[in-house]
């Protein structure tokens, strides 16, 4: 049976193991905190059997059958012997990221693929204490990486086209949706993409333009609504009647006046800062957070479902 482990039992490293076990996959979790790997196990545990009882479970296999694959280890020489696949899931700290891939790669062969889960550090600086870079990556998840499949696979200068392909198919293989970055950069294409929009809703709102309810309602109900399902290429592609060389020409001068109308970088401090806050304190109260945070699981999940229908 063929290993991965897990370095980190957090938020994500717990999230991951849910992923590849639902794939078939044996999982051993580390974690440096004594005590966490366990409490993690019996979280999954619960979580497994509650995604059981909604119907939820991914994978062709049964709650029980996924449990058995697990198992959580408070030694690190013990919990990466075996493994063909590391990815590492603790805190988004350079240095210490640095030196749990230094003090991996001195326990493992040459052959195991070492992963970062880092959301905004690239390899070659995550992965400069590591001697032979070749089989480095980050492999980025979306949170919660269970009910959002994508996976952004980012190399190292020196990462090779077989390590990449190793790492997309054992992505695919355990139903998650990998898309590969040809090299590293800062904030690889999510986050940069994602940075774009909260820019442009953060300047409408300190400018005056919207409110904050309503620049998540453009979102939520309006650019959301199909950005579930086609993405903005080909969302501008079926937007004229002869594709998107036919959009070009007719929205391409628009597009470039706005977008050259786009104001500075914003700081997110000071007092316009401060009211958007409030403002958004107001619409969700921090004792509703966790309410909100399930039902936001429970609706992806059911968009999930949605997303599989031919
Ligand atoms: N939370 C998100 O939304 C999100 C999304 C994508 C990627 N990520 C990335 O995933 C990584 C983990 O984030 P998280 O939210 O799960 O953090 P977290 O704080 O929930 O968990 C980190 C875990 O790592 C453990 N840890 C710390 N140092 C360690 C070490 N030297 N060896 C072993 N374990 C160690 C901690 O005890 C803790 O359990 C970060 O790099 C983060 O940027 C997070």
């Amino acid at each position: 049976m063929k290993l991965v482990t897990i370095i980190g039992s957090g938020l994500i490293g717990r999230s991951w193991a849910l992923v590849f076990i639902s794939g078939g996959l044996s999982v051993k979790i580390y974690d440096k905190q004594p005590g966490m790997a366990a409490s993690a196990l019996s979280s999954i545990r619960q979580q497994v059997l509650e995604l059981q009882q909604k119907n939820m479970l991914r994978g062709d296999l049964t709650a029980s059958q996924q449990l058995s694959l697990l198992s959580a280890c408070d030694d690190l020489h013990m919990a990466v012997e075996g493994a063909f696949f590391i990815q590492e899931c603790v805190f988004e700290d350079l240095e210490v990221k640095q030196n749990v891939f230094l003090d991996i790669e001195g326990l493992v062969g040459s052959d195991v693929i070492l992963s970062s889960s880092t959301s905004c550090l690239v390899p070659s600086a995550v992965f400069s204490k590591v001697q032979d870079q070749r089989r480095c990556l980050v492999a980025h998840p979306v949170n919660p990486p269970y009910l959002v499949k994508l996976v952004e696979l980012v190399p190292h200068p020196h990462t090779t086209s077989s390590v990449m392909d190793a790492a997309h198919a054992l992505m695919s293989q355990v139903g998650q949706v990998p898309v590969r970055l040809s090299r590293e950069l800062d904030g690889f294409a999510l986050n940069r993409i994602q940075m774009a929009v909260i820019a442009e809703s953060w300047r409408l709102v300190q400018d005056g333009f919207i409110s904050v309810k309503d620049v998540d309602l453009v979102m939520s109900e309006g650019l959301g609504m199909r950005y579930a399902f086609i993405g903005p290429m080909e969302t501008m592609h079926l937007n004229a009647p002869e594709g998107l060389g036919d959009y070009m020409k007719r929205y391409g001068p628009g597009i470039h006046r706005v977008l050259s109308s786009f104001g500075p970088t914003p700081d997110f401090s000071g007092d316009q800062a401060k009211d958007i806050i409030k403002d958004m304190a107001e619409l969700v109260p921090r004792e509703q957070l966790s309410a909100r945070t399930e039902r936001r699981d429970q609706l992806l999940s059911e968009l999930a479902q949605i997303k599989k229908m031919p």
